[in-house]
């Protein structure tokens, strides 16, 4: 009986960090489906431990491995560099790997960045032994399936959610009982500038499309331009307390769609206890691990696929940085290329940039005509699709490098276009 095996393999938080000591490498549990308790334990514990590498994406708890009195014991490395870990990394006291999302289950399962132990975070099991992964499939599941040992923090507040979303209490090695609140993700502030490019966004979505929406300020105020469209559906890495929004008002339906037809697809969820009582024990909602979700042939069976995602910096070349500012990595590349490539594949599909046209208070121009020294190229020039600002909406495909660069200058802040336009001519004048 799968409740006695249960009973056998609980153990305190404390015991269970015993178990990692000797180990090189542990995966942690994705973003708001963190393993709070036991990081918290792991921390506590460091002496065990002589530069355990740490792996992680979006750090949403406390990171407090990678402070630098913690350098001894640990070694975080940032599959993507978050609010927590930012400074670590930029510091050199993390270090930070780069990869498309989709990707990562097979980084774990084919040997290339073996895992030692996964520390995740589960639902109740249901009556047959099963736990659900709650908030985060992604990597998280398959990182539980290649790991040599699993631990896991069984949280009875933790949603119990649909997909291939589950693992049986026999693949687990040790669980730590809890009753812990979850991470939350806050909506984030939306102003004019955000509106005015969720208006434009929304001019290029029709009736009937799937989508995919980043993380950010821009996709909540893309969502809130949508109210008037019809039968959309959700096919995306994240979402948010916004599609709650859209699905209650019967903008979102997912009767439309080619794939999944019914359901909103998606690999992890972010935000309030509104959405994760939204997500709880609800059948519309299917999680599946990212080597599926956010693969790009994945992604391109759905018909009028648009991809909207945010960057960092934009040159007049059309090729997007949206992880990096200079020399200092800041986020990651995620799942951003997955998309733009999925969704420009799929047949009537779109893909999206977004930004505001200036950053740090109007003082700089997103819209430059050479990358900071440094940055990372996350789209390239040619992948990329639509660029949307507060002014406009640039469709680079097709177009020659001067006309990529013309349609770039108008879309830009209004303070900045002279230069640009300058640096346009410059550049491409006849010789
Ligand atoms: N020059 C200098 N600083 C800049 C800048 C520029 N061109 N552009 C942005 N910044 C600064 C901002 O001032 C801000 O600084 P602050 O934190 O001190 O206020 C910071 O960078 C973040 O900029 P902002 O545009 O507000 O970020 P955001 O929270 O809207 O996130 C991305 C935008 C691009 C960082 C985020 O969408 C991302 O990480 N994308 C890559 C991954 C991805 O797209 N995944 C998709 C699926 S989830």
């Amino acid at each position: 009986m799968w409740q006695e095996d249960y009973r056998k393999k609980c153990i305190s938080a404390e015991a269970a960090i015993k178990k990692l000591q000797g180990m090189r490498r542990i995966v942690v549990g994705h973003a708001c489906s963190e393993p709070t308790t036991l990081i918290d334990a792991l921390v506590d514990q460091k002496t065990l431990f002589d530069k355990l590498e740490i792996v992680h994406m979006v750090a949403m708890g406390k990171s407090a491995y990678t402070a630098p009195e913690m350098a001894a014991y640990f070694r975080h490395n940032a599959l993507f560099a978050g609010g927590s870990t930012r400074a670590a990394i930029q510091a050199n006291r993390a270090d930070y790997t780069p990869c498309f999302l989709y990707e990562v289950p097979r980084l774990f399962k084919n040997g290339c960045l073996p895992v030692d132990a996964a520390l995740i975070q589960l639902s109740r099991p249901d009556a047959h032994g099963y736990c659900s992964f709650g908030l985060s499939n992604d990597y998280t599941k398959p990182a539980a399936e290649a790991a040599k040992v699993v631990i896991a923090e069984v949280n009875d507040q933790m949603p119990r959610t649909f997909g291939d979303n589950f693992i049986h209490v026999s693949e687990l090695d040790y669980i730590v009982e809890t009753s812990v609140p979850l991470l939350q993700m806050a909506r984030a502030a939306i102003g004019d500038t955000e509106r005015a490019i969720g208006g434009y966004c929304a001019e290029l979505v029709d009736n009937g499309s799937t989508l995919q929406l980043g993380i950010g300020g821009i996709p909540d105020a893309v969502l809130l331009s949508l109210a008037d469209k019809k039968g959309l559906g959700i096919h995306s890495e994240m979402f948010s307390d916004g599609v709650v929004d859209l699905y209650e008002a019967g903008v979102i339906t997912n009767q439309n769609k080619t794939l999944h037809k019914g359901q909103m697809v998606v690999t992890f969820v972010m935000g309030t206890d509104r959405l994760y009582k939204f997500i709880d024990d609800n059948p519309k909602v299917a999680f599946y691990p990212v080597d599926y979700v956010n693969h790009p042939a994945v992604i391109a069976k759905n018909y009028k696929m648009v991809s909207i995602n945010a960057c960092i910096e934009v040159d007049i070349m059309g090729q997007v940085s949206s992880e990096s500012i200079g020399y200092k990595q800041f986020s990651g590349t995620g799942g951003q290329v997955d998309y733009v490539r999925g969704a420009s594949m799929a047949e009537g599909g779109k893909s999206i940039i977004a930004m505001p046209s200036t950053a740090k208070g109007g003082t700089v121009s997103r819209i430059v005509p050479l990358l900071q020294e440094g940055s990372a190229v996350t789209t390239s020039r040619n992948d990329v699709q639509y660029i949307v600002t507060e002014y406009g909406i640039a469709d680079m495909r097709g177009k020659t490098l001067k006309a990529r660069a013309q349609a770039l200058v108008n879309i830009a802040h209004p303070n900045f276009r002279s230069e640009l336009a300058e640096a346009v001519e410059k550049r491409y004048k006849e010789r």
